[in-house]
């Protein structure tokens, strides 16, 4: 269908002006005077809508229209002194007609409210914006890697190890849910894969095998967690970003984690101002700010001991109570950040008891070389460490957590036959794009979002 994105017409407005265009779309709002129409147009290109006029005097037998109809449209583009560029249409042709029980003829509609109807979401300019920035972030997270030297790699989306130890893998099978068999192990023996298999909640092991030979990769794809954490920042399915690079230490991941953060940003700031005046309108006064003080501040670098100092020190009264050796609560997180930092902290050395087995042991022998990159407003958008290198560190911090070693002889392989230092980190892509555009809710950042007890 030959016609032009409305997109295009604002960008290089003034070679279009008073020429015939043709532009497709749905109509956000229609307005009636008594001899002209209004009509708003939308076709996704971007979040401005084109102002249509109707002169219903030459358009008796033009079609009248309703909110959501779709709209092939031509007339001439004329300079106009509210919207800047509208169009003087002179024949309209409805490609989708639009009955009135469409449930999107408010102006303003809650995020709660499409919620309900996530299938007609991306017709709203909330989530064109949303989905607007996710693409834009997703084309920077290449750009980033790629310009690095990085190798792009697909991880397996179903596997037999748990990377993170927690125990919160979705399971893939072909079994009927009734069978004869009297042992779990007899049960998987005769599943399609002849054994326990399930969805990953981490690319990292994989992405690990191949870094060890090609030096630096990363993955960035869909990763699943069966966790029963009904919150605003935890999805059933969600992506993640892990780079995993060969002779680079705590430090240096660090420095990489910090440096690719800032890129990202500044690539949606440069790439998507419009989206980014809306949310900053829309979901959070003085987001624009904020994210300019990012790129322009060094992130805290702060030990975990000193962190439950601090905490201890606040004087505040913590649902879970400090002390060395606990985990790290939201409420802990964000007092650290929005209160106490006011920006981005890399909290470094965790206890090794509450952090996943891959993890490098420091020499004090109870913590280790890892952090947790922590924002306001959010709390952990990344996990992050170096990574064990020596084979009997490994296998002595796996077989404390009661891991069955055979089950992971390959991974172990990599330490036996020419370990190197390597370190890696996993970035939630939903939640750095929640930080960026201020969305308050992870379903809000998804196009059909699946959390406990909702698919
Ligand atoms: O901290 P996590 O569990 O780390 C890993 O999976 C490591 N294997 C990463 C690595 O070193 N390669 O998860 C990484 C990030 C978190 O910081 C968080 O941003 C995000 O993934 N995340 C979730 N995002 C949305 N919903 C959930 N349920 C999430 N769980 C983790
Ligand atoms: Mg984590």
């Amino acid at each position: 269908m030959k016609h032009t994105d409305i997109k295009e017409l604002f960008a290089n407005s003034q070679q279009y002006k008073e020429k015939i265009v043709t532009v497709c779309g749905w109509v956000r709002t229609a307005r009636d005077s008594k001899s002209i129409s209004f009509v708003e147009l939308n076709d996704g290109t971007c979040l401005r809508n084109l102002q249509l006029i109707v002169d219903k005097e030459n358009a008796k037998d033009m079609p009248a229209v309703s909110v959501g109809t779709a709209l092939n449209v031509t007339g001439n583009f004329v300079p106009s002194e509210r919207n800047g560029f509208e169009v003087i249409v002179t024949a309209m042709e409805v490609l989708g007609e639009c009955p009135a029980d469409y449930p999107l003829q408010k102006k303003f509609h809650t995020l709660e409210y499409l919620r309900t109807i996530p299938h007609l979401r991306p017709r709203t300019r909330f989530f064109e914006a949303v989905f607007a920035v996710r693409n834009e972030l997703s084309f920077a997270i290449h750009k980033y890697f790629h310009s690095h030297g990085y190798k792009y790699m697909h991880t397996p989306i179903i596997t037999g190890s748990d990377c993170e130890g927690a125990g919160e893998m979705f399971r893939v099978t072909t079994q009927p849910w009734k069978t004869d068999c009297k042992t779990e192990q007899e049960y998987f023996a005769g599943d399609f894969f002849g054994t326990k298999a399930g969805l990953t909640v981490s690319g990292q092991l994989e992405g690990e095998i191949a870094a060890m030979g090609l030096g630096k990769i990363y993955t960035f794809g869909p990763t699943f967690r069966a966790e029963h954490s009904n919150t605003t920042r935890h999805a059933a399915e969600f992506w993640q970003i892990e780079p995993e690079v060969c002779f680079a230490d705590l430090h240096d991941i660090i420095e990489i984690a910090e440096d690719f953060i800032k890129f990202i940003i500044k690539e949606v700031i440069d790439n998507c101002p419009e989206e980014l005046e809306f949310f900053n309108e829309r979901s959070e006064k003085g987001l624009l700010d904020k994210l300019h003080g990012v790129i322009n501040s060094e992130f805290v670098k702060l030990k975990y001991t000193d962190a439950v100092e601090i905490l201890k020190k606040s004087g505040k009264e913590f649902k879970y109570p400090v002390d060395w050796g606990c985990d790290l609560q939201t409420e802990h997180e964000r007092y650290l950040t929005e209160e106490y930092y006011k920006k981005p902290v890399f909290v470094t050395d965790y206890p090794a008891d509450i952090k996943a087995f891959y993890m490098k042991q420091n020499s004090d022998g109870k913590t280790v070389a890892a952090t947790d990159l922590l924002v306001p407003g959010i709390g952990e958008i990344i996990g992050c460490s170096e990574r064990e290198a020596d084979l009997k560190m490994l296998e002595s911090a796996m077989l404390k957590r009661n891991m069955p070693l055979d089950a992971y002889r390959e991974y172990l392989d990599t330490r036996k036959f020419g370990s190197v230092p390597h370190s890696g980190f996993g970035l939630g892509f939903e939640r750095i794009l929640m930080y960026i555009t201020g969305v308050q809710n992870i379903r809000d950042t998804l196009l059909y979002p699946r959390t406990v007890g909702s698919l």
